[in-house]
Parts: structure tokens; sequence; C-alpha cells
């Protein structure tokens, strides 16, 4: 018995090994850091656990921020200075730019405060405290996904979390539910734009570098918070004042070398480090390459529309941007799982944790957990993949369904507004709205993306046999394209939601008749027709088979740690707050294959020589390389651009600030080498590596490249 029991568990460490059982792996919970600290100090830090969190006094903790909920900010000065990346202020960048304001192109420096742009909407939010609730969630449920009792507690903890505070309280689960922490926050409301480096060096590579090494992108932009009087966060007013923060991040100055200790802290969105073999099949095989050629076909549509017009580029560089990202990754993904075999690894992790149940009767419970799982997979990936497909289309293809949806309010509202005497009122905010998509709106590029992406859609969610039920001929390939194209006809030619004349026209002149008009527009009709199935019954589905995954999931995961006791454990990120470390390091992709940690101006130089569009630079940056004018900021005869790191980061760590032994500011995380795509699935510490733009790279574009050295001076540059 106890020699199967070691063959056992000698099996599944060697499996994890590969898996996940190197140091660099895993996205900690900071108030749980303590447990790492020895392990960080042996790797080279000189911080204490409480340096890095604590709620009793000031920690670097008080220095992070989650940036416009999605990305990562850190302070870096005593007066609320705040950096990000360039690709996470994007949408700010793009909505301060115009023809006559081209801050994509050519940058924006903010001369003095009051030339600091203000972003309605835009928030930075710092975590106060995060406590382990696990307990009083728990507390009187008959099960682990007892959701009615743990729901109600949750409310009762997150009210009496905020009591007397300005805070709010969120608690999440962790391991899907076998563990809860509450998060008590600060948001930040006036948040402003400082400045930008131009897109040739915030977005430099473009799409041909993006989630690649080697890579020279400045990916940084620069905001400020603003307070109240009381340095509390306050709605936007010109009377505010620059936040002083508890801490902020010193400049790491020093020269770096590979194998420097490096820690990232910030907010990784998601990773799925649990799939089931199964899933990660559907994943790999069904799910990603649907969800690719999608983007495909729109991506085709609007890099033809942006390289034709000037104006075209700037109304659809924010969207481009975003649909083409994950796109990327997920052909990154696909192909780096495909490498590791990922599947045969996970059907033989599979196979050892089942003999592993097997071999205590006490551990019994967790042995049809994974067959279990396996066969929901197969019976219920449909309902993913129609929801998938279904996301695709309407929240990133044709553009005009979002002004569809906008007006559900008004038409299930129409009576008690007017009642109210609010109809006019709503109809202003609406055409507000309105004035907004429609700057960034190409009726043209809309329509490409509509006729491209309708046919594509009706074939993944089998939608044609209905629609050709009644053709009484047989029914040849071109039929569903001219199919397709006499409805976008119809739409783009002649309906309100297509046109912002038609638009504002049609909500000017809003009655109770106006229903009857929108069931006589095709725009209208025909986004009713296929979004309602999507969301009265893909959506549910989809959900439903989610919960009963998670369900399992929570068993699954509570034997990993149980017969596993060994083994690297660590939540999936979940978009709160974590801590990532390992060493500036380079990597070997593949055979024959060497990456170095670092990249340089020079480096950045003989890519522009190549004559991609995606590497053109403005003359300045060729003048300062010439006369290697580095000022301060080079290290020996060379500027740094960027490294890599051995950390553990996925998106949402985006602007992460990347911290040297000392808790100083080494640089900003932006993204991943292409053979790390996968580690939201598989971590490989061979291959995984974060990419960093270097922080002296950053000031010397905003001192000597910019003549914003104001900004610098208020940061503090620890050189020794
Ligand atoms: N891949 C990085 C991330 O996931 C950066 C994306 C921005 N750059 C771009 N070329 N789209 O967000
Ligand atoms: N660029 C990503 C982000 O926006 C970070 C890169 C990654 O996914 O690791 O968060």
């Amino acid at each position: 018995m106890k020699s199967i029991f070691l063959r056992l568990a000698f099996l599944f460490l060697f499996v994890a090994k590969s898996l996940f059982s190197f140091a660099e792996e895993g996205m900690l919970i900071p108030s749980l850091i303590a447990a790492f600290e020895s392990d960080m100090k042996a790797k080279g830090m000189k911080l204490s656990a409480a340096d890095i969190y604590s709620i009793n006094s000031t920690s670097i903790k008080d220095a992070i921020l989650q940036f416009g909920g999605g990305c990562t900010a850190e302070l870096v000065s005593s007066q609320g200075l705040l950096l990000t990346n360039h690709h996470c202020g994007y949408g700010q960048i793009q909505s301060h730019s115009s023809l006559e304001h081209d801050y994509l192109k050519n940058g924006f420096w903010a001369k003095t405060k009051n030339d600091e742009l203000t972003n309605p909407g835009l928030t930075a939010m710092r975590i106060v405290r995060i406590d382990d609730v696990t307990k009083a969630v728990l507390m009187g449920a008959s099960s682990k996904s007892d959701q009615a009792v743990i729901q109600a507690n949750i409310k009762k903890l997150c009210a009496a979390a905020i009591v007397g505070t300005h805070y709010e309280a969120e608690i999440k689960a962790f391991n899907y539910g076998n563990d809860y922490y509450l998060m008590l926050k600060e948001t930040f409301l006036d948040v402003r734009f400082v400045g930008t480096p131009p897109n040739s060096i915030g977005k430099f590579g473009g799409d041909t570098d993006n989630w690649v090494w080697p890579r020279h992108t400045g990916d940084f932009s620069v905001f400020r918070i603003y307070v109240g009087k009381d340095n509390k966060p306050a709605a936007y007013s010109p009377d505010n004042v620059p936040y002083t923060p508890l801490h902020y991040l010193p400049i790491s100055f020093q020269n770096r070398q590979e194998g420097d200790f490096t820690m990232v802290y910030g907010f990784p969105g998601q990773t799925e480090q649990h799939v089931v073999s199964s899933y990660l099949k559907f994943i790999v095989e069904n799910e990603r390459p649907a969800r690719i050629h999608m983007r495909d076909l729109s991506l085709a549509v609007i890099d033809e529309g942006m390289s034709t017009s000037d104006l075209t580029r700037i109304q659809y560089s924010a969207k481009q941007a975003s649909i083409a990202n994950a796109w990327k990754k997920w052909i990154g993904q696909i192909e780096g799982l495909k490498n590791l075999q990922a599947i045969d690894l996970k059907l033989e992790e599979e196979k050892a944790y089942k003999a592993m149940a097997l071999s205590k009767e006490e551990w019994k419970k967790y042995a049809d957990v994974l067959d279990q799982l396996n066969a929901l997979v197969e019976a219920k990936k449909n309902a993913e993949f129609d929801y998938a497909m279904g996301v695709e289309y309407f929240s990133y293809g044709p553009e005009y369904f979002k002004l569809v949806r906008g007006m559900e309010d008004l038409i299930s509202n129409y009576e008690k507004y007017l009642e109210k005497g609010e109809l006019e009122k709503v109809v202003g905010k609406m055409k507000t709205s309105a004035d907004l998509f429609f700057k960034n709106y190409n009726a043209q590029v809309d329509k490409g993306i509509f006729k491209d992406q309708t046919n594509a859609y009706f074939q993944y969610t089998n939608q044609w046999d209905a629609i050709t039920k009644n053709v009484k001929y047989s029914v040849a390939p071109t039929w569903f394209e001219s199919y397709v194209q006499s409805k976008a006809d119809i739409i783009y030619g002649q309906s309100i939601f297509t046109d912002q004349a038609r638009y504002n026209a049609f909500l000017d002149g809003f009655s109770a008749k106006s229903l009857k008009k929108l069931n006589k527009d095709l725009g209208y009709t025909f986004f009713n027709q296929y979004f309602a199935p999507f969301r009265n019954e893909s959506v549910p589905a989809y959900r439903s088979f989610q919960t009963e995954v998670s369900t399992l999931m929570q068993v699954y995961v509570e034997g990993k740690y149980l017969m596993f006791p060994d083994a690297k454990h660590w939540p999936d990120a979940n978009s709160t707050l974590r801590i990532t470390y390992g060493q500036l390091e380079g990597s070997a992709p593949t055979d024959g294959m060497r990456y170095t940690e670092h990249t340089t101006l020079d480096g950045l130089i003989a890519k522009y020589h190549t004559g991609n569009p995606d590497f053109d630079l403005l003359p300045r940056m060729l003048e300062l390389h010439e006369a290697k004018n580095y000022g301060p900021y080079a290290q020996g005869d060379e500027l740094w651009v960027c490294f890599t790191g051995s950390n553990h980061t996925t998106g949402g760590n985006s602007g992460s600030p990347v911290l040297d032994k000392n808790g100083y500011l080494m640089g900003l995380n932006f993204d991943r080498s292409w053979e790390s795509t996968m580690s939201d699935y598989l971590f490989d510490p061979n291959r995984c590596r974060n990419i960093v733009v270097d922080i002296r790279y950053v000031l010397w574009v905003m001192d000597i490249y910019s003549d914003a050295k104001h900004l610098v001076d208020e940061m503090t540059l620890m050189k020794e």
C-alpha cells in the first residue's frame, strides 16, 4: 500500500513539476506573502513581507492601483503621478486626439498641471486590505455550493466591512469556491492625462511585434490622480488637488544584469491552470480557431480601411488594437499548447490524480470527479461554443448593434419618461453618446464586417438551415453571400442605426408610434431576431454549464490541495491583486534559439531600417540616436529599451510595476513572449517570460526625447 502511494505521489510530482512546481510559477495573494518571504530572500530580495503588504502601516501595496478596471498602474511621485502602459491609456489618448491634435502620431505632454486633461469615467483603485473570510462566508452553509447561504453571508460581510468608511468591499471566490477573500477598495475618480509618447514609441512594433520578443516598445503613458482637499477620492472638480499617496515607488536607476531578482505586483485577470483535458482539447481544436476566424474577417476589413484613410486610422486605432490583441494571443496559445503536448500532459495528470484518490479510503470521493468533469464537457461544450460565437458577433462584430441595444431602455420606459417629463433629458443623453459613437464610426467599414461575419456566424451556429428552409431550389454558396449582401444594402443604406442624421431625426421625433417605425427598420429587426435567442437561450445555457463545471472543479481542486500537499498551489488569477516573482532572465524557447534578456536603442533603429511601417519613427529618434544622446539613462554605452523576466503574468498585469530586490521600480510589465502565451493554461518555466519596458528608457523618452524633465524631477531616482 505504502509503496503504491509513494509511486503515485512521485508520478504526480513528476507531472506536477513540469506543470506547476517551479518557483517562478504562481500568482500569490499579497496578504499571504509571508509564507514566501524566505524563498524570495533566497533569490535575492532585501525586503520583508511587511514592506510588500501590511495592514498596519504603509507598504508597497499602497502604490499599486487597478487602472480603468482592467490594467495596473503605479504611483511614482508624492504628487499622485501615475504610470501605466501606453496601450492601457490608449482609449484616453485616442479620445483626446483629432486630426488637428493627433496625439497618437505626435505624443502629448502637459507643460503644467493646468494642462492635464480630464477623463470622464476613468478610475484608479487602491486595495486597502485583503482578508481571508472563507469561514465567515461558509458559516451555516450545508456545502461549499450552498449559494443561497453563501451569497447572503457575502452581502452581510461586505456591508459590515465598509461601515464608517468611504471604501467599497468585494468578496471573491478563489479556487472555485474553496476560499473567499474580502477586498476593501478605495476608488479615485479624478484621473487626468499627463502625457504620452507618440505611437512610434508607445506602440513601436505594432501588431508585428505584439506578443513577441525581441521587443522595443516604449509602452507607457502618464496620468495623475486628483482628490478633494481632504486627500480623499472626489469626482472631477477644478478645485481638486494632486493626491498625496501613502507610498510611491522609488526608481531603480542602477545597472541591471541577468539573474537580478524581479517581482511583479498587479492585477492579473484570468488564468485557467486547472481545466481538464477534454476542455483544453475543445479550446485548442474548436473554440479558439473559430474565434480567431471571426476576427480574421473583421480585421481584414478594418486594416484595409485604416490603411487608406487617416480619419479611419484614428477612428479605429483603439478598436483594432483590442480585436487584434486577443486574436494574436490565441494563435500563439494554440501553437504553444500543441508544442507542449498539453492535452497529453493533462491526461497524465488526471490519471495520477485518480490513482491517488483510489489509494486511500477517505480520498474515494475524489475518484470520479475527473470522469464527471470530462463527461460534462463533452455533453455541453456546444453551449460554450455558441456563447463564444455570440460574444464575437454581438460584442466584437458589427458595431451598429451597440446602438440598437442602447435604444432598449427608451423603448421599455417611454411611457414612464413621458409621464415624469424626463423624455427630453433622456433623448439628449442618447444623442450625446451617439456623438461619441459616430465620432469613431465608418458605415462602410461596419458594413464590410457585417457582411463577412454574418455569413460565418450563421454557419458556426447552424442557422442557415432555418433561413434556407423555404428556398425551393437548391442553394449554391453564392446564394448565402447574396442573401447577406441584400440585408447589408438595406441596413447600411436605410436603417436609423447606421447614420447619425437618421438616428438623431428619429430620436427628435420619438413618440408612441416610433416602435412601429422601428419594427420596419431592418437594422433593428435583424439584430433582435438573432440577438434574442442568443440572450435568452445561449447565454443561460452557457451560464448553467459554467455553474456545473465550477461545482465539480471545486471538488477537483480541493482534492489537489489535499492529496498533493507538496506541489506548489496558487489560486487562479481573478483580477485581484497578486504578486509573482522570478528574475531578470532570457530564455531558450526552441531548439537552437536563444533570447538575450534585454534590447537596446540600436536594435530599435535596426528594426526601423527594415522599412516595415510598424517600425516607423519620427526624425527626432534618429537624431538622438545618431548623437548618442542618452543622458544619464544609459548602461555602459547602451540605452536599454526592454527586458524579459521569468515572472508569471497575464492580461491585467499590463502596466504592473516590475520591482527590484529593494522594491524600486525597474520597469513596466506590458507583454509576454510568443512562446509564453499559453501560460494561462500551462506555465513552462523554461520558456515563459514577461516583457518589460525599462524605466530608464521611459525616463529618457520623457526627459530627453520629449523635453518633459519636470516629470522626471518629481520622482526619486535611486542610484545605489
Ligand atoms: N499584448 C499586450 C497585451 O496583451 C499589448 C497589447 C497592445 N499592443 C498592440 N499592438 N495591440 O495587452
Ligand atoms: N498586455 C497584457 C495586458 O494588457 C499583458 C500581457 C499578458 O497578457 O501577459 O494586460
